[in-house]
This record gives structure tokens, sequence and C-alpha cells, in this order.
């Protein structure tokens, strides 16, 4: 399988503070991958060095083939971008804005069908400053697909996104990847990341903490967690035994005629792994 994106040994600071302390990872052509991390872990600086809209100070990177500090047009032509801050003209129509990205790229979608993807049509002709938050996140994502990209770089895609609006955005994500194509994805929703991304990379300060599938992250882990109440009291056991545990814990309260109120028996999910992982040091 080819790869989409390679990085090696990526490095960037902004003065003293050092944002990137050499990341490598790759990305397959039609894979998504989720770049995780706490605030000021370095992934917006990370996904605009590959989008070509920062510089890097060293490292190899190769995105489509190309390297993004060139500016090739051709990268241009193949990439979709949503920035994590966005500023669309306040005074154009949702409509116009589409048919303004459009003009950019030599064989764009149609737009009214970008627009009905991203759920608009019915904000069509509404000026982008009557928006809403989430519709202009939405606007942001359907101007990105206007030039029917190969990879698309989603920079945190559903924030400000309602529960619904989020599983929509998630369902054109999965059609986006059915179609082949590659999405480099960040995100603060572990749940986003875990229904989502064929692999996460968590990034903290400026390192990789870990880097596989949400599956792999979490076998990581044998620790399975056993809650129950006695007497009004949670009672919270840690184990890598569960079988066992469950076991003395089910055999005593039958001996003693007990039940064991509120019984729970669950694996740690993505978030539970992603919280251990960047617990430390902290934020710079
Ligand atoms: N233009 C800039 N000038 C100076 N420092 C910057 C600049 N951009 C980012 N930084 C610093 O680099 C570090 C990484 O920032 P970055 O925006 O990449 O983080 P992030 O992981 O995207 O965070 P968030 O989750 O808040 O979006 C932070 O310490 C930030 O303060
Ligand atoms: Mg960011």
């Amino acid at each position: 399988m080819s790869n989409a994106i390679v990085v090696r040994d990526l490095r960037k600071s902004y003065g003293g503070v050092h944002a990137l302390s050499g990341v490598s990872f790759e990305v397959a052509t039609g894979e998504v991958f989720g770049l995780l991390g706490p605030n000021g872990a370095g992934k917006t600086t990370t996904v605009e060095i590959l989008e070509g809209y920062r510089r890097r100070d060293s490292g190899d990177i190769s995105v489509l083939g190309h390297d993004p500090g060139d500016s090739p047009r051709a990268l241009r032509e193949q990439t979709g971008v949503v920035l994590q801050q966005s500023e669309n003209t306040p005074l154009l129509t949702v409509r116009e804005v589409h048919r303004q990205f459009a003009g950019y790229f030599a064989q764009p979608r149609d737009i009214d069908e970008v627009i009905e993807l991203v759920g608009l049509t019915h904000k069509r002709d509404a000026r982008v400053r009557t928006l809403s938050g989430g519709q202009k996140r939405r606007l942001d994502l359907g101007t990105a697909l206007v030039g029917d990209p190969e990879l698309v770089f989603l920079d945190e895609p559903t924030t400000g996104f309602d529960p619904a609006a989020r599983r929509s955005a998630w369902d054109m994500i999965r059609s986006l990847r059915s179609l082949g194509k590659t999405i480099f994805l960040t995100t603060h929703y572990l749940d986003e990341a875990q229904q989502l991304a064929d692999r996460v990379a968590v990034l903290r300060a400026g390192e990789i903490v870990a880097l596989g599938t949400p599956a792999e992250l979490i076998g990581v882990t044998r620790r399975t967690e056993i809650r129950h109440r006695l007497d009004g009291e949670l009672v919270v056991l840690e184990t890598d035994e569960p079988t066992r545990v469950l076991h003395e814990l089910t055999t005593r309260a039958l001996a003693e005629g007990r039940e064991l109120e509120q019984l729970e028996v669950r694996r740690p999910s993505l978030e539970d792994v992603y919280l251990e992982l960047v617990e430390e040091p902290g934020e710079r």
C-alpha cells in the first residue's frame, strides 16, 4: 500500500517554544488518520506544515509525493482543507462562497451537491454572517470538498456541532473514505477518533507518545474495572484477571445471600487510555 503522507523527524520552534521535537509517522492512502493531543500539543502546527501553510525548521515530508514547503500547485489541487480558524467573507452567501472556492479548481464538484452533502441546502442563499457557529463549520467542510480532493485535512472539523450534526459529519467522512480518499483529522473528541480513525497518533508536548489502531492503543492496558455498590458506597476493583476477581466477588456475595448492586464490568475506552498518556508533564 502506498503512503499519502510521510513525515520524518519534523521539528518546529516558535522562538523558544519547541512546538514539534522530532515527529515521524506515515499515513497510508485511503486511511483515516487521527492526530490527538491536548491544547498546545502541536496538532495545528503539524497539519498546517503538511498543508503548506507553515514552514518547518527541519525534517523530511512528502504529501502525495510533493514537498508542501515548495507549495506546489499540483498539491493544492489535490487537497482539501478545513482550518481550525477560518474566516469566510461575511457578506457572501453559502452558494457564493462555494462558487468562489470551485473557481480555484480545474474540475470542481457540483456546488449544490456539496451544499446538500454538508446539510446547508436550506441556508444556500443565507449570508455567512447570519449562520450559526455549527453552520459556519459545515460551510468550512463544504469548501474543503468542492475541489473533489484526494486528501482532506480536517483540523477539529466538528467542534461546535450538535450531536446529530456530528453523526452526519461522521457519515460524510466515512463516505469520503469509501471513495478511497485519505483523511487526516485532528479532534478532541475521543469517541470521534474511536469511531472514524483507522489509526491514531497521540501528540504530547511536540512528541508522539502513542501510535496505532484504537484497538491496539486500548489493548496496551489489560486493565478491567469491576464496580459495584456495597451499602451505597462505590467499590472499584481494577484488575488484569477479571475472570478470577469477578468469580471471587460473586461467590462471596452468593454465599452471603447478597446482591451486588449496580454491578458493572468495563474495559477502558480510548478516552481512558488517552487521559493516561497525556496526564503529565502537562501543558506548557
Ligand atoms: N504562530 C505562533 N507563534 C508562536 N507560538 C505558536 C504559534 N502557533 C503555535 N504556537 C505554540 O506552539 C505550540 C503548539 O501549538 P498548536 O497550535 O500546534 O497546538 P494544537 O495541538 O493545535 O492545540 P489546540 O488543541 O489548542 O488547537 C503551543 O505551545 C503554541 O502556543
Ligand atoms: Mg489546534
